[in-house]
């Protein structure tokens, strides 16, 4: 077997040192500096002549240019020589354009999957899948997917008591049901109707019985936070005693984080995007399945 290291991108340092800890390989970060004009350069830290290379690079934030680094870093790598290179992208951005939704437009997930051949295999975590059921729909190279839901479930077991589980919406049940299910707790999974990337509607049914409870909201991703917003709103009023919302993974755009707060919700995501409200690390997991 190649000898692995791993490199860290941009975006996933902190990451990329704890996998390579944990897999006991050696780390350094891309030197990745830009042009006057723009252009990225980049040149990879150490020798990969014979190795398998590990590339830790999250796809928020700046999704396209974190799309350009990985492409240059796998390709020199392959041209220098590496015997494999693992695209380790935590978390997957494009993947919630997965349709034409209006005429003429670019469906998104199945170009950003083509342009990932630059490596050899791909590995990410709760990758959007919606449209799709498997990531090899879209992958022409092996594409793993792993779940936060363990680690997830373990955090909720340790620190929240008297909890009810809720998805904010119809494909959350692959994270709010598998990781209710584990913790042996109630879970309920509202509709959500969305009109457009800053505007959703939900309604949480006046029958559910929030009074004195810990409610927990569990999603992939937090992006402007208006898919927790609208619950916790109307949870707030049924007599809730506090509401969590655990994101996967944390993009926090517009000011999201700090909107959630003023509206009394406790935030806490994993650490696939380094964001001040991430506590679940996945290091492990990732590890694990690098092994
Ligand atoms: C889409 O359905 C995803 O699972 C999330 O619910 C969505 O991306 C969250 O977006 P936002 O925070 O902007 O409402």
């Amino acid at each position: 077997m190649a000898k692995k290291v791993v490199f860290g991108g941009t975006n996933s340092q902190d990451l990329g040192r704890r996998i390579a800890r944990k897999i006991k390989a050696p780390y350094s970060s891309l030197v990745v500096k830009h042009f006057p004009d723009g252009e990225t350069n980049l040149r990879l830290p150490k020798d990969v002549k014979g190795k398998e290379v590990i590339l830790v690079e999250s796809m928020h934030p700046d999704p396209n240019e974190i799309m350009i680094e990985i492409i240059f870093a796998s390709r020199t790598a392959k041209e220098l020589g590496a015997k494999k290179v693992t695209i380790v992208a935590p978390y997957l951005a494009y993947m919630r354009q997965d349709k034409r939704f209006h005429s003429r437009e670019c469906k998104s997930n199945t170009i950003m999957s083509a342009l990932m051949t630059c490596g050899d295999r791909i590995m990410t975590v709760d990758p959007h899948l919606h449209r799709i059921s498997s990531l090899s729909e879209i992958f022409d190279i092996p594409a793993k997917r792993l779940s936060a839901n363990d680690a997830i479930a373990e955090y909720i077991k340790k620190n929240i008591k008297n909890e009810v589980i809720v998805g904010p919406d119809s494909e959350s049940y692959q994270w709010a049901r598998a990781i209710a299910d584990k913790i042996n707790v109630h879970a309920t999974v509202l509709k959500k109707k969305r009109y457009t990337s800053r505007h959703v509607r939900i309604k949480v049914k006046s029958d559910i019985d929030f009074r004195g409870k810990n409610v927990v909201i569990v999603d992939d991703i937090i992006s402007t936070g208006h898919t927790m917003i609208e619950p916790i709103k109307q949870i707030k009023k049924m007599g809730a005693k506090k509401i969590y919302c655990i994101g996967v993974h944390g993009l926090f755009v517009e000011g999201a984080l700090k909107r959630l707060k003023k509206i009394g919700a406790k935030v806490i995501t994993t650490n696939t995007i380094p964001n001040p409200a991430s506590r679940i690390d996945l290091s492990g997991t990732i590890a694990k399945a690098l092994k």
